[in-house]
């Protein structure tokens, strides 16, 4: 039977985690590994604490405290944290593990022995001579070559995400010491990416291993195959495998005292010793999970890790020669929270664990989250986690839609049909989701409900999540317009021995029992009271193709007679007047992060200001250095016409222009809002610095500048010719 190995991203155990974690790698793989069980498959869901790397060791120090203590704790606080929000994985393991040190090293032996995929060399690499330290990674920063970022890291610039090495800094830092470094030399291991560059484009072009199929390319994500696509374009290099660092796994090779493996190399093994713990402890096969044909491997990451889990753990494994390569990397995009970046560093985060704390006694608290989260999911692009929209998800659709209905089900089964699953004529014809269908009990099974549990299970296993809990809400509510359509309230005051009234409450229950089952990779706990209403046993492996049989063969889940539950309400709405604390508690949240966004907003108008300011002071001063011909050369100035110009909300000081040049129409976005008026501007031809490099400003990409000049008094005035000359032509 085919394996499905699941991995989702191993956090480092140097702090909480956020809502943007959850909603980026570990709920869509919950939501995975849980259907894929529900449809009886042999599933290894495998996670755990990245426990190496800088990211620990700089956090200890800057705490006072040891590598140890920091991953004890937040090991520990992400595992329960996990655990709490139903997140189902098959183990949660440590890198810190002597079962993964031996793992790790055990790799690493193997390609070191095979020949050809490492390489040893010395390169010269910055030192800190006050801590006697090498400054790999994180412990190097300073400017980013690329775009200019001051606090660019050693291996990565945060900002526009180019990956670095520590010698292309601008004005390096060591982050120990604030000292600038020495070159010295060391030697290091190398893995020789480059050499697995073909083989890995043919994997990812093609889907192909050897010329033989291993997957469909166009089941990937388009974001991530352009990721992988721009990287093998850009070339592949050797890559050094190893650290001149106390705190990782010691390189098990002769010579390499003092040595540890780089935090990339030996964390994705982590997903392969996880497994061999979950397997001993369950008297299973490791191997089964991770080598031969019969293996499906997926990786569910943030879109941070692509490069990592699409061409180097690849890569590795491949060159290895056992391992299967991954199936499909479904990785997300970003999720914001109200519009802005989460950043931890600046408070603007929600923390997972923190969420629980918060929201302790709110019912079905987490749920309310899963299901948020997943309806803003950043699937394919960016998404955005509101706390209104947390509300409104909640209230009118969980409790509106799905709550409504399962409680309408219910409280009728205890009305008319004394808390039974009701007996009823098969062959009776009933009202459908509208007054002008209707069909018999198996149709509406069979052609009704069938193909959205279908649609269901194609989008799970195309990694449309978002898509898919829709056709769960798609469920429900076919269920509340085909109980609409029928009116049994009705019809038992006119005629309470119709036959028609048990039909319904029959169909009724049955589309409860269907969406007690199918909501359950999602909503695992909601899931749990419903299943307990209907008497259900909990999920059970196989459950969901069960339910496809009888679906088809237009059987009932629970056969005339099963006892049913009392109802009670599923989601008590947060919008309640007379139970107002849910939506003080959520109001809370909202005024925290105004405040919070108000503060951003007045650093970013003072360093706005400043900037200005230090721009001003330079222009009015002494002349310039001369300049030689060539430099003036290198700008390329244009005459253009205002064609429209409009101001830019919340932006006093900005207009937005549409500037034709001639042969193009352009974006520019100019600080002259206090001087002209945008009525003023339209139609009046402008200078134009053609060839500046494009600029975000006041939310929108500026393609140029247009010249002004200043009076002493700080009037603007544009710079036009004296009359009238063509779009385009050029300044000089
Ligand atoms: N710790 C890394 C991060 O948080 C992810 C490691 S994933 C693994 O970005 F594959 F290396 F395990
Ligand atoms: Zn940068």
């Amino acid at each position: 039977m085919k394996k499905h190995t699941i991995t989702a991203a191993l956090p480092y155990a140097n702090g909480p985690l956020h809502l943007g974690h959850l909603a980026g790698a570990y709920l869509p793989a919950d939501i995975y590994a849980r259907f894929l069980r529900l449809q009886g498959k042999d599933v290894a869901f495998v996670c755990g604490s990245d426990e190496h790397g800088a990211a620990i060791t700089i956090r200890a120090k800057k705490e006072g405290r040891s590598p140890q203590e920091i991953i004890d704790t937040y090991h520990f606080l992400n595992k329960e944290t996990f655990e709490k929000l139903g997140i189902s994985f098959d183990i949660y393991h440590r890198t810190s593990e002597k079962l993964h040190h031996e793992t790790a090293q055990e790799f690493f032996r193997f390609l070191n022995k095979k020949g050809g995929e490492f390489e040893e060399k010395e390169t010269e690499q910055y030192y800190d001579e006050a801590y006697k330290q090498f400054l790999a990674d994180r412990y190097i920063t300073g400017t980013c070559p690329k775009c200019g970022h001051e606090e660019a890291f050693g291996d990565q610039c945060e900002k526009c995400g180019s990956a670095l090495s520590p010698t292309e800094l601008i004005n390096p830092r060591s982050t120990m010491s604030g000292n600038t470094p020495v070159l010295k030399p060391t030697t290091h291991w190398y893995f020789k990416l480059d050499k697995h560059g073909d083989e890995l484009r043919e994997w990812i072009e093609t889907g192909k291993i050897n010329g033989v199929q291993h997957h469909d390319p166009e089941s990937w994500r388009k974001h991530v195959l352009g990721q992988c696509l721009s990287w093998l374009d850009s070339g592949l290099q050797s890559r050094a495998i190893t650290r001149d660092l106390d705190w990782g796994v010691p390189v098990p090779a002769p010579g390499a005292e003092g040595k540890v493996l780089y935090v990339w190399f030996d964390a994705p093994i982590g997903y392969i010793s996880a497994t061999k713990k979950w397997a001993l402890d369950n008297g299973k096969n490791w191997e089964d999970y991770w080598k031969g044909d019969d293996v499906e491997l997926i990786h569910f990451i943030g879109k941070d890790n692509i490069v990592f889990h699409c061409i180097v753990f690849p890569a590795m494994l491949k060159a290895h020669g056992e391992f299967a390569l991954p199936v499909n990397v479904p990785a997300n995009q970003f999720l914001n929270l109200e519009g802005r970046k989460f950043s931890k560093s600046k408070g603007w985060v929600i923390e997972q664990h923190q969420y629980l704390i918060d929201f302790a006694d709110f019912p079905n608290k987490e749920d309310a989250l899963r299901y948020a989260l997943i309806r803003t999911m950043p699937e394919n692009k960016d998404g955005d986690f509101k706390w209104d929209e947390f509300v409104a998800l909640h209230d009118n659709e969980l409790a509106d839609n799905l709550g409504n209905f399962f409680n309408r089900v219910l409280s009728f089964i205890q009305k008319y049909s004394d808390g039974k699953a009701p007996a009823f004529d098969t062959n009776l014809t009933i009202k459908g989701a509208t007054e002008e269908t209707s069909s018999t009990y198996s149709i509406f099974c069979k052609e009704q409900l069938l193909p959205l549990v279908e649609q269901l299970e194609n989008d799970i296993l195309a990694f449309e999540f978002k898509n898919a809990i829709s056709t769960v809400l798609e469920i429900s509510r076919l269920g509340n317009a085909m109980f609409q359509s029928n009116a049994p309230w009705k019809t038992a005051k006119e005629n309470p021995e119709a036959a028609e009234i048990p039909a319904v409450l029959a169909l009724g229950l049955q589309i409860a029992a269907v969406s007690a089952l199918c909501i359950e990779p999602f909503l695992p706990f909601i899931a749990a009271k419903m299943r307990n209403f209907l008497g259900l046993p909990q999920a059970v492996a196989g459950a969901f193709e069960r339910l496809k049989t009888l679906l088809n063969n237009g059987e009932a889940i629970l056969p005339a007679g099963s006892v049913i539950n009392e109802p009670e309400v599923l989601f008590a709405k947060i919008q309640n007047k007379k139970e107002p604390r849910w939506q003080e508690l959520i109001d809370l949240q909202k005024t925290a992060l105004a405040e919070l966004m108000k503060k951003f907003e007045e650093e970013e108008k003072a360093e706005a200001k400043a900037e200005e300011q230090k721009a001003k002071a330079t222009e009015q001063t002494a002349a310039k250095e001369p300049i030689e011909f060539d430099d003036f050369a290198k700008l390329e100035l244009r005459v253009g016409t205002v064609e429209s110009a409009e101001r830019i909300p919340k932006k006093d000081r900005l207009l937005k222009l549409s500037i034709n040049l001639g042969s193009e129409t352009r974006t520019i976005v100019s600080g002259i809002a206090e001087h002209y008026a945008p009525e003023d501007l339209v139609g009046k031809q402008v200078t134009v610095v053609a060839n500046l490099k494009p600029k975000k400003l006041g939310g929108f990409e500026s393609h140029g500048m247009i010249l002004t000049a200043e009076t002493p008094e700080g009037k603007l005035f544009l710079v036009q010719p004296t009359e009238g000359v063509a779009n385009g032509s050029v300044v000089k």
